[in-house]
């Protein structure tokens, strides 16, 4: 592949939530202009050259502080983080009872908000601190379109799914700690942005990309390496004139 963003060359890129979907996608993208990839995940893979795998709960700010330590004693100079990491429920036919609001415990409502809002807010304390302290660096955050709008629950009704609420608060919490982010930082040469991206097309049923199909202007869910030159151009010297923005991509779905 022709490297598009050839700043992203050597740059140490850490990508919570790595082993996972999006992650994966993610990860590809920057080893494909030369980063060095860092993942944080609970799952790991196989470490390999260019990308490496640090088995990571990102609520956890003790196993976050060794890794720091780790880049640390290795004089690795963190460029850009990607707080990637939610717990993000996938419908399936299971009667997910406990994701209505009326049943919702807050056990879950605090493990989601503990990996989505609680372990972005860490990682950007830890290693945002450290790249101010360096020269700067890029925060990227993983938001969602339904972070700007509330989900649509008819698009689950048939797998008897409720999109739970603390999907809904996490990603819109995320986009304030981007603000936040971004001002707070501004003079440290650090910028921070999101992105709000739709969902992305993984084999779901055929009922429900017939609905989701049609509240899309776009009339389709994004392909895989739909968002890879998005996610590089916000990390990259492209666009040095953004921070605290939300770049939404999600064909259309939320202007109508
Ligand atoms: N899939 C989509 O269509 C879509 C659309 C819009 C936004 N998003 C967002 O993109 C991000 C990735 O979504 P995905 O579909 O790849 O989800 P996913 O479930 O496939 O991946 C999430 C990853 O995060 C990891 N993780 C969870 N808790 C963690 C913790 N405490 N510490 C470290 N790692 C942890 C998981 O192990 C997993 O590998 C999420 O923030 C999601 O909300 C996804």
């Amino acid at each position: 592949m022709i490297s598009k963003f050839q700043d992203l060359k050597n740059k140490n890129v850490i990508v919570t939530g790595g082993s996972g979907f999006i992650g994966k996608q993610i990860c590809t993208a920057f080893l494909s202009q030369g980063s060095n990839v860092y993942v944080f995940d609970l799952k790991t893979l196989k470490s390999k050259k260019k990308i490496k795998y640090l088995k990571t709960d990102i609520t956890n700010s003790q196993e976050l502080e060794n890794n720091l330590n780790f880049f640390k004693k290795k004089k690795i100079k963190l460029d850009i983080l990607i707080n990637n990491a939610a717990n993000d429920y996938v419908p399936n036919n299971k009667n997910r009872n406990e994701f209505k609001l009326e049943n919702f415990s807050n056990n879950l409502w605090d493990k989601d908000l503990n990996t989505g809002l609680k372990g972005s807010y860490l990682c950007t304390k830890i290693f945002g601190s450290y790249m101010a302290r360096n020269k700067g660096g890029v925060i990227l955050n993983v938001a969602s379109d339904l972070g700007i709008i509330a989900p649509n629950q008819d698009l689950y009704s048939k797998s008897k799914f409720t999109k739970p609420i603390t999907y809904s608060v996490v990603k819109h919490g995320l986009i304030g700690l981007t603000k936040y982010t971004a001002s707070y930082w501004a003079k440290k040469k650090i910028r921070c942005n999101a992105i709000a991206p739709g969902g992305m097309f993984n084999n779901q049923s055929r009922n429900f990309l017939n609905k989701i199909n049609k509240i899309i202007p776009l009339g389709r869910m994004a392909k895989k390496n739909e968002y890879d030159d998005l996610i590089l151009f916000l990390c990259s010297e492209a666009s040095s004139y953004m921070t605290g923005s939300v770049v939404v991509a999600d064909g259309g779905r939320t202007i109508i």
